[in-house]
This record gives structure tokens, C-alpha cells and sequence, in this order.
């Protein structure tokens, strides 16, 4: 057996799909425990980890950085923190590979610190762009070069930072959670202002970490100097890789499929208001006392096979469903008529042009759409066509289109899927265990 990724997928054509399942952890989550143990007092424990690339790249550049990180099992991470002003410099620049997340994030970790660090990554992630959190960075007193917007990204390292009051200009938790961890060591008070809600898994876990983080509506505020206590974190399994399932089961699922264990914070679970909105059969079962105990609420999800009716998107639902919306489309495509989703510009710059990828993707399928500047409109059909698709390198295109084989009258084959794992490793064994006739090539 190869222990080479796979480089393409054919999916059979047709099926149904059902079990129980649980997803590897959460993406966002897994990020965020890694970096806010490293800058902790004391050993924090994280269970249910993602040991997906994105984050394993996260482990690494911490681990440049001096952390000592220790894994006794492949969910299991023990980081030994070492407090906000601890870490030391990496001689060779950090390579964080496909995961955006991580390069913004370490972007805030990094502008605080008195040593200069270069974040590089591969090809998508230096085609994306960092500016937006290099500015307010600056405003905060911070040196950060980028090249012409994009990666590399050269962080001088300015000890003293000073808290800024600034309004997003996008929703994005990225941005918004490195200025919350450069914040943690400035001057004075950081005090952010979000269009829209974004996730706010950092907030949650600053707190978990001894943090005060204050909320009042859109406002988010936290005061520098305050040191971070280590935590235990029980990371939920991910809401975006359940989401491919729960599309996948409200297309085709012979008996209800129930996913376990899975992240619902609000801030994430716009998918579930869509497919509602769309009639999908969605059951949500909270595991009881998590609500209150836990960082994050977390809950089983139990869908049944419905008929599905086109919608026009609310756009403030937008950015709490942002990764879902390429499986999302692919509901849509089946859905019976009409869906259109405006606002939706941030696609454009995820992991690949997504909007873009999946315009391509539903014209092989042989659906009907309006490639928008910031959306889609597109019209629903009863059975796809087969063909190759490009995922374009990007996890989350690659499974939404596996998803739609459920509704191919011909396999289809994608291509360019070792990414995948940035996010979801064992997707495929997951995907044949549900019903889906998945073959790697
Ligand atoms: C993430 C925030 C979102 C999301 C990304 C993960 C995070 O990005 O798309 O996959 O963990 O903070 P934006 O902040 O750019 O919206």
C-alpha cells in the first residue's frame, strides 16, 4: 500500500447513505488551542485534536518557536506554554502551508514579540491575501512587510504595541482573533467592532485561558498585560466536515444519519438554517451539560432524506456558513428550483477562487448558473451529469463535489485531491463507510 496521498477520486454514480458517524475535530479550534497554550503559564491538554495538516503545520512553527509540543496519541496534544513573552526565535522562516488560519493568526502571536519571523506557506496560501490584518496591525504600532499584499509576510517584532478601536471591514475571525492576540500584550485596551458575527471561537477560549474578553453586541473588547492560564480543551468534532454528510444524507440517506459529537456554536451552524429554510429533515440532539461545562456547545445531528426547494440566501447567514457554502451549492443544484446567494465575495479569496471553482465544477454537472461577482444563482435539476472536475487544490471543493455524485446518473472523477487532508484526513474511509462509492486513484 502507497502511503502517497491521493491525487484524484472517482465516485460512483448514484446510492444512498446512512450510519453513525463522528468527525475528526474542529479546524478553528485545534488552531486556537495550540497557540493560546504556547502563550500560556503551564502545560495545557487538548483532546480531540485535529492532526490534519493545517494544523499539524500550526504544531510546527510553534514548535520552531520553542514550544515543546507532545502528543501521546494522534488527538491527544499536550503544549507547554511559555507565557506571552516566551517564545524565541526560528532561524528558518515558519512554513504554514495551506492553512490561512494559521498564517493570520500567527501574524497577532508574532507582532508582539522582540525578534523579527517570515511566514511562508504553499502556492494557494501565498496567492492570498494578508493585508487585512497587516494594517491594523501597523495601527497597533506593529512593523509587518508583505509583498504587495500577499505573503511572505516579514513581522518585526515590536514589544510595545498599543491597543487600537477599529470596525472591520469584513467579517472574518481571522482578522478579528490576531487582533485580539496581539492585543493580549499591548498598551491599553483593544476594542474591535465586527459588520457582521463571525465565529468567536477565540473569545470563548480566552476565557477558557483566564482571559476577560467583554462583548456587548458587535463590540469586543479586551484589556493587554493579562497573563493567560493553562487549560484543558475538549476539542468538539468539526461542524464543516459534518457539513458534507449533512448534505449528503438530506440528498440520499435511506435511513437518518447521525453525525456525533459535532460543534454547534451559533456562530457556525448557518448551514443548519439553510437547509432548514430549504425543508431538509434536521434533528439536533445537545449532548446534555455541554452547553454550560464546555468552551463550546456540541451536540448529535440527525438527518433524514427530504425534498429540498431552492431559496434566496439571507446574507447575513453568509459568513455563518462561509466553508459550507460549496457543499451548500451543491444542495442547491439538486434542490428544486431557484437558489440565489449574494454577499458571498470572501469565496473569492478562501483556498482557491471558490465561487470560481464551483461555477466550473456545476457546469460539468450540467447545472444551470449565474457565476455573480460575490454569489451564485443557480437552477436546480433532478439528476447531474458525470465528468472530471478540478477541485483546484482546494479540501473543501473536492468534497462537496464528491457529495454530488449521489445525484450523478455517471461517476465523477476529481482531481487534485491530496488537500484534503489539510482538514479531513480519512475522508475517503469516512465517505465509503456513509454509502458513497469513492475510489482513489
Ligand atoms: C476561520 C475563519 C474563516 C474561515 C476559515 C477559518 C478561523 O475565515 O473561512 O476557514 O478559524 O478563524 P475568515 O476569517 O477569512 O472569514
Amino acid at each position: 500500500m502507497s502511503l502517497a496521498p491521493p491525487r484524484a477520486w472517482r465516485v460512483a454514480p448514484g446510492g444512498t447513505v446512512s450510519g453513525t458517524f463522528t468527525v475528526p475535530g474542529d479546524k478553528s479550534i485545534s488552531h486556537r488551542a495550540l497557540m493560546l497554550g504556547a502563550l500560556a503559564e503551564g502545560e495545557t491538554h487538548i483532546s480531540g485534536f485535529l492532526a490534519g495538516e493545517d494544523c499539524l503545520a500550526t504544531a510546527r512553527a510553534l514548535e520552531a518557536l520553542g514550544v515543546r509540543i507532545e502528543r501521546p496519541a494522534a488527538t491527544d496534544v499536550r503544549v507547554h506554554g511559555r507565557g506571552r513573552r516566551g517564545l524565541a526565535p526560528s532561524a528558518a522562516p515558519l512554513d504554514l502551508g495551506n492553512a490561512g488560519t494559521a498564517m493570520r493568526l500567527m501574524m497577532g502571536v508574532l507582532a508582539p514579540q522582540d525578534f523579527d519571523a517570515t511566514l511562508i506557506g504553499d502556492a494557494s496560501l501565498m496567492r492570498r491575501p494578508m493585508e487585512r490584518v497587516a494594517e491594523p496591525l501597523r495601527r497597533m504600532g506593529a512593523h509587518i512587510d508583505t509583498q504587495a499584499g500577499r505573503p511572505p509576510v516579514v513581522i518585526h517584532g515590536t514589544p510595545q504595541l498599543h491597543g487600537i478601536t477599529y470596525t472591520l471591514p469584513v467579517a472574518s475571525a481571522q482578522v478579528k482573533s490576531a487582533l485580539l492576540l496581539a492585543g493580549l500584550s499591548a498598551r491599553g485596551a483593544t476594542q474591535l467592532t465586527e459588520p457582521a458575527p463571525s465565529r468567536d471561537h477565540t473569545e470563548r477560549m480566552l476565557r477558557a485561558f483566564g482571559i476577560r474578553v467583554h462583548q456587548e453586541a458587535r463590540v469586543i473588547t479586551l484589556e493587554g498585560g493579562e497573563d493567560l492560564r493553562a487549560a484543558k480543551v475538549g476539542v468538539p468534532a468539526d461542524f464543516s466536515s459534518a457539513a458534507f454528510f449533512l448534505v449528503a444524507a438530506a440528498l440520499a440517506a435511506e435511513r437518518p444519519l447521525t453525525l456525533t459529537n459535532v460543534g454547534i456554536n451559533p456562530t457556525r451552524t448557518g448551514l443548519l438554517e439553510l437547509l432548514k429554510l430549504m425543508g431538509a429533515d434536521i434533528r439536533i440532539h445537545p449532548r446534555p451539560g455541554t452547553t454550560r461545562r464546555d468552551l463550546e456547545p456540541i451536540a448529535d445531528i440527525e438527518v433524514s432524506r427530504a425534498p429540498l426547494q431552492g431559496i434566496t440566501v439571507p446574507e447575513a447567514l453568509v459568513p455563518l456558513a462561509i466553508d459550507e457554502l460549496p457543499v451548500f451549492f451543491v444542495a442547491a443544484a439538486a434542490a428544486q428550483g431557484e437558489t440565489l446567494v449574494r454577499g458571498a465575495g470572501e469565496l473569492r479569496v478562501k483556498e482557491s477562487d471558490r465561487l470560481a471553482a464551483v461555477a466550473s465544477g456545476l457546469a460539468v454537472l450540467g447545472v444551470e448558473h449565474e457565476l455573480l461577482p460575490d454569489g451564485l444563482r443557480i437552477q436546480g435539476r433532478r439528476e447531474f451529469c458525470g465528468g472530471v472536475i478540478d477541485s483546484m487544490g482546494d479540501h473543501r471543493i473536492a468534497m462537496a463535489f464528491a457529495i454530488a455524485a449521489l445525484r450523478a446518473r455517471a461517476p465523477i472523477e476529481i482531481t487534485d485531491v491530496a488537500n484534503v487532508a489539510t482538514s479531513f484526513p480519512g475522508f475517503e474511509d469516512c465517505a465509503r463507510q456513509a454509502g458513497l462509492g469513492l475510489a482513489t486513484l
